[in-house]
């Protein structure tokens, strides 16, 4: 998830750029650039932070520019893979937020025609084409080139010799802040400070815009898109209107999922895990849930460790680490220890650049974009969805479609379900099989948020002892999908219920015996059993930071707790 901002006006256009991406370091900071129209094309790019790229830079410039901060997707942060990217002659410059899906087979053929790359980027493409059709004229030009393009984008182009700014949308956000001058933008924050009139492009729009002018078209004709009045904060608008950023984050998960899943390298990774006799699996927390969860779902020969207790029971054999933030003091030093005795080390890691990817010989994203919250929610998911995709693609299957949203519109019923759970001091969480893992996790987010005790047990454990602990009106958080464990789990339910148990069953919508055994029912869509920890996670991530919002905790900020836990 990259931050991109152009400017067309009156206005100190650098200064303008500068002030406009620090707002939109949120949403990446491993590298920083601009180009801007003078008499000639003038840019500046590299590694780094807005501050450390883009302070104090002044060019001769007309009235526009195009500035970009970068969360890297394909292609290390450095120099050469910052935005903007540029044809050979430097006349055509672009930035993108995205994953363009056919970029390979694009730069192929412009290879072929004598095209010159620099970067690894898949967004290099796009000045190359449009430089290809300048003949047609420059409008012309950039819309066949967006023409080709496949995935997802928001684009700003600036073109030696005019002053448009040339943009297109495509499933990523764009955004037009509008006081007389222009502000084109990934999201509302940057130009609030100038203006809260804001007119939001739309799925496959692609226009122009220069001082005093704006020109948009979709699906080949005009359209006029009008400003609406923003009533944001600063904080607000970061939150794009969400209470806090974690919310924010439940609610990107379809397109974090979606983004991950569109990285074509889970296919050769999958490739050389099938040629794997044995995969130790190493990581911390949530991402150490979601590596439990590949061992159940997968016929691969895994073993499972936490990174804390890495050095206790690692027997050797190649690793697969996984970690958000790439800098989880206990899973680096598993990742050491291992290298250390000569064995390959592979990565799932979110943050480009961070010291596990450094570290890795192999390494695999999620995109699922900046991660504010301390909580891991969208990357959780997308650290899923990623290992379930290797997972299929192992047995030569492919994942079934993944659609999250019907859950994401249940969070009002889920909240008055947290109203209840905000007055217990502790709460079970019961699963079997795989969702044993979505138990765990979601015991794990109820503490971590709401700070309320919280168990997970497999449900055939309860009698071996837990089972003591049931009283009248403990809460049972009980995960029941229609899977090969349904009939056992109902027996767990029953036994607990028999106890006194408050019952909140998530299940199949059209299981009637379970919903006659809850208390309170979440109805689920049917599901493929293998992606349940996937779905069920989602309803759990909701109820525990709901709890926590009835407890008046700060859930972006939960006490004692860091988002990444770089100590040991
Ligand atoms: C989960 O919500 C927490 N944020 C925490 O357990 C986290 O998953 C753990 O610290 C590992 O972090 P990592 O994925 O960045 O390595």
């Amino acid at each position: 998830m990259c931050g991109i901002f152009g400017y067309a006006g009156n206005g100190d256009v650098c200064k303008i750029l500068y002030q406009g991406l620090k707002s939109l370091e949120y949403r990446g900071y491993d590298s920083a650039g601009m180009a801007v129209v003078g008499d000639k094309l003038n840019f500046i790019k590299d590694s780094g932070t807005v501050d450390d790229v883009l302070t104090n830079i002044t060019f001769p410039v007309n009235s526009v520019g195009i500035a970009h901060t970068r969360w890297a997707t394909h292609g290390k942060p450095n120099k050469i893979n910052a935005h903007p990217h540029l044809d050979e002659k430097n006349k055509v410059a672009v930035v993108h937020n995205g994953i363009i899906e056919n970029y390979k087979q694009l730069k192929n053929q412009l290879i072929k025609k004598g095209h010159i790359f620099k970067s690894k980027t898949d967004t290099e493409v796009i000045p190359h084409l449009i430089e290809e059709n300048l003949s047609l004229g420059n409008f012309e030009a950039f819309k066949k080139a967006v023409a080709q393009l496949k995935g997802s984008y928001a684009i700003a182009c600036v073109i030696e010799g005019s002053n448009k700014i040339y943009f297109a949308k495509r499933f990523s956000p764009l955004v037009l802040g509008v006081n007389g001058d222009y502000f084109l933008a990934s999201d509302i924050v940057s130009f609030l400070r100038w203006t809260k009139q804001v007119i939001f492009i739309e799925e496959n729009d692609i226009g122009y815009l220069e001082k005093g002018n704006l020109y948009i078209e979709n699906n080949g004709k005009q359209v006029n898109r009008r400003p609406n009045e923003i009533r944001w904060n600063f904080e607000e608008a970061a939150k794009e209107g969400y209470e806090h950023f974690m919310l924010k984050e439940i609610f990107e998960q379809p397109q974090a999922i979606a983004q991950t899943l569109a990285d074509k390298r889970l296919i050769s990774f999958s490739k050389h895990m099938s040629e794997l006799d044995k995969l130790v699996i190493t990581s911390a927390g949530t991402s150490f849930h979601a590596g439990l969860a590949l061992k159940y779902v997968s016929s691969l020969p895994l073993e499972v460790i936490i990174a804390s207790e890495f050095s206790e029971l690692y027997r050797g054999g190649e690793v697969l680490s996984i970690s958000q933030s790439g800098e989880t003091a206990d899973t680096l030093r598993a990742v050491r220890l291992a290298k250390s005795l000569d064995h390959k080390i592979n990565a799932l890691v979110n943050v480009v650049g961070s010291t596990l990817t450094r570290l890795a010989d192999k390494v695999i994203y999620t995109h699922a974009g900046p991660e504010i919250g301390v909580a891991s929610t969208k990357t959780f998911t997308s650290q899923l969805a990623a290992l379930f995709q290797l997972n299929a693609l192992m047995e030569g299957k492919t994942l079934p479609e993944i659609n999250v949203n019907p859950i994401l519109k249940k969070a009002d019923e889920i909240h008055s379900i947290s109203k209840t759970l905000s007055k217990s001091n502790d709460i079970f969480y019961l699963g079997r099989g795989v969702n044993t893992v979505t138990a765990m996790e979601g015991a794990l987010k109820m503490k971590e948020l709401a700070y309320l005790h919280a168990e997970a047990y497999p449900g055939g454990e309860l009698k071996h002892g837990p089972l003591a602990l049931i009283e009248e009106s403990l809460p049972v958080v009980a995960i029941c999908p229609s899977d090969q464990n349904r009939d056992k789990m109902l027996g767990n339910i029953e036994e607990v219920k028999s106890r006194g148990a408050f019952i909140i069953g998530l299940g199949y919508e059209k299981d009637e015996e379970l919903i006659e055994l809850s208390d309170k029912f979440v109805a689920m869509p049917a599901v493929d059993s293998s992606l349940t920890p996937l779905y069920y996670s989602i309803p759990l991530q909701m109820l525990s930071y709901y709890t926590a919002i009835e407890l008046k905790r700060n859930p972006d900020k939960p006490r004692n707790l860091a988002k990444s836990v770089t100590v040991e």
